[in-house]
Formats: structure tokens, sequence, C-alpha cells
């Protein structure tokens, strides 16, 4: 694939991480960067909580190091445009935020709480709000005079008779998003049923007329699902999820497998756990080690999915309550 530049932002490789809550944590996203993902933006986090509570209930949800994660983007999510002008200022108002290169506006997510807030896969319904926003976004930070892009996750629809949704995705672009990106599934789909790459290159094909970058998004599983992926749609980069979580090793491989390089090998068992290990000592950096181990329940089954005795191994990890325990666990000194 080509390099990609999102506004003048450039892409080290356009195969990145996909955002989600719960697994994009900052060490994870650390880990992605050395694996060769392109950039990892941060789980979704509300512009009107910013606004109205301030940063501090937020700021471990978008956690940024751009000296060891390369280029960091933040996702917010929200309804009104004033939310996120805000949102935007306290946060390049906050020193530990400010140097983020990257504001991505959520547009896609399915959750009903979220969508009946008229926010995340509800602006799909809602062209000229889902463009306000992103002027709005647009204009607060030529105020603040920073040249950072703002970038928008997507569905292909919100209902389940959606087949793409060519002109929204146009209504973004004409607002000045800097890059777009679709996940090939209905709101309804939620996160199951297939991912639609016809439906994706419907509303690649309706912005192909822009300057900006499409990104493809939906059940990349590995090099051979990437490249149907990255040909069905025509798409300029690709952000992969799930596949991701416990497999971070998923980005080199998918990068060698594209440019027709031999792949490096499928990690070990011992690599696996250590990252594991290393993954929960850089959530203990910032968070309690019992919340930190308690929210790592929900990640650890990934990293060791597949390996003998598993089934025991994830019972175990799971009542785990503290780092040490985790590490008896898996035989780690
Ligand atoms: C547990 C989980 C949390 C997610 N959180 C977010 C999120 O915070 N922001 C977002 O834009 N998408 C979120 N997503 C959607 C993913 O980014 C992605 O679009 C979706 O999983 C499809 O890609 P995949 O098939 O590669 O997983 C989440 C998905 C999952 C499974």
């Amino acid at each position: 694939m080509k390099s990609v530049k999102i506004g003048d932002i450039k892409i080290k490789n356009p195969i990145c991480l996909s955002p989600m809550a719960g697994f994009s944590s900052l060490p994870f996203r650390i880990i992605c960067n050395e694996m060769g993902a392109g950039y990892s933006p941060t789980e979704l986090v509300s512009a009107r909580s910013i606004r109205y509570n301030g940063i501090d209930k937020s700021l471990r949800y978008m956690r940024i190091s751009p000296s060891e994660e390369g280029i960091t983007a933040i996702q917010l999510f929200g309804s009104e445009a004033e939310d996120f002008q805000a949102a935007i200022r306290t946060i390049m108002a906050t020193p530990v935020l400010q140097e983020v290169k990257i504001i991505d506006i959520n547009m896609g997510c399915p959750v009903p709480k979220v969508v009946k807030t008229g926010s995340g896969s509800a602006l799909m319904e809602d062209a000229a709000r889902a463009s306000a926003i992103v002027k709005a976004c647009k204009t607060t930070l030529a105020e603040l005079c920073l040249n950072v892009p703002v970038t928008v996750k997507t569905r292909i629809g919100y209902n389940a008779e959606d087949k793409g949704k060519p002109d929204f995705a146009k209504a973004l672009a004409d607002a000045g998003c800097d890059m777009i990106c679709v996940h090939g599934r209905t709101r309804p789909q939620m996160y199951h049923g297939d991912s639609s790459n016809e439906a994706i290159a419907l509303m690649r094909e309706a912005v192909r007329g822009y300057d900006i970058p499409f990104f493809a998004n939906g059940d990349i599983t590995d090099v051979s699902s990437a490249k149907k992926i990255i040909e069905e749609t025509g798409c300029d980069g690709i952000m992969i999820g799930r596949a991701a979580r416990g497999n971070p090793w998923i980005f080199e491989q998918v990068a060698a497998g594209l440019a027709g390089k031999e792949m490096p090998a499928f990690p070990d068992i011992a690599e696996r756990k250590n990252m594991l290990i290393r993954e929960l000592e850089g959530r203990l950096k910032y968070l309690p080690e019992d919340v930190a181990v308690r929210e790592f329940r929900s990640v650890m089954p990934f990293y060791i999915k597949g390996i003998p005795g598993s089934a025991q191994l994830k019972v175990k990890l799971c009542g785990a309550t503290g780092a040490e325990e985790v590490k008896e666990i898996l035989g780690i000194d």
C-alpha cells in the first residue's frame, strides 16, 4: 500500500489499530506502534463529559505518549458541536494531551446508551449535524492556530436495510473532514454478521474526488482478508480491531504479507505470555493495581487463546487480583 497523509501528518504505514473501548490502552497502543501499526486512536471519550466535568475523569482513557506511540489520535463522541469545541479547547490546554496529532470523531458507535443521546452512529441520520460538528472542530483548531486534522470513523448505515451511505461520506468530506474510516456493518449489526466491502466501496467512490484518504474496516483477520478489503473497496488504508486483541503481531504479519515479503513467524507461547505481562505492567504505571488487573481480565484471554490448557488458565487469570498472581499463574518469574 502507498504511504498515506492525514492532513499534513504522514502515517508510516496505512495499517492501523481500530479504536476499541477497554482494549486501546496506552501500553497496548505503544506495543502496536512497535509492531508497525501506522497509528492507534484512543477509545471513544465523551466530549460532553470533558466540557462539563473537566479532563480528570476522562484522562485515563485518553492518555497519550507521543514519544512511545508515534502519531497520536484522540477519539471523541458527542452530538453537540459546542461540546466538541469545548472539549478540544480543554484537551489543547492540558499539557499531557496538547501534543495530540489527530482528533477523531466517533460516528459509528452502535451502543444504545450512546445512540440515544444522538451521538455515535445516530449522527449518520443527521448529516447536517455531523457536518456542523466536523466544521466546528476544524474551526476551533484553526482558532488555536493548530494544524491538527479532524477525522471521522463511521459505519455503512444506521438502519438494517442501509447498504452504504455515500451522501453521508460526501457531506463529511464537504465539511472538511481529513480522513474517513468506514466499518462495513450497519448500527443494528453491532459486531455480528458479515462486514460488507461492497457497501464500504460505495462510500469510498463517493469521496474519491476529494483529496483525503479513505480507510476501510471490518473483519480483517489476516493477510488474505486485508488484501480482499483493499481490492474490493479501493481504500487507502485499513484499520484492524478485534483480531489485534492479544495479537499485536498482526500488524507486522499483514504489512509483510501485503508487501509480498516473508511473514515473521507467529510468536511462541513464552513471547505471548511476556507480551501480556508487558501490557499489564504498562497499565500499572497509571492505574491502581486492583483496577488494572480487574480491567485486564477481559484482555488476558486473547493473549493465551489457543495455547494448551488455555481454558483452565483463563479461569485462573479471571480470578487474579494482583500482578504477581497473574505472573505466577502464567509461570513467569
Ligand atoms: C470491544 C470493542 C470496543 C470498541 N470500541 C470502539 C470505540 O471506542 N470507538 C470506535 O470507533 N469503534 C469501536 N469499536 C469498533 C471497532 O473499532 C471496529 O470498527 C469493529 O470492531 C470492526 O472491526 P474488526 O472487525 O476489525 O473488529 C469497538 C469494537 C469492539 C469489539
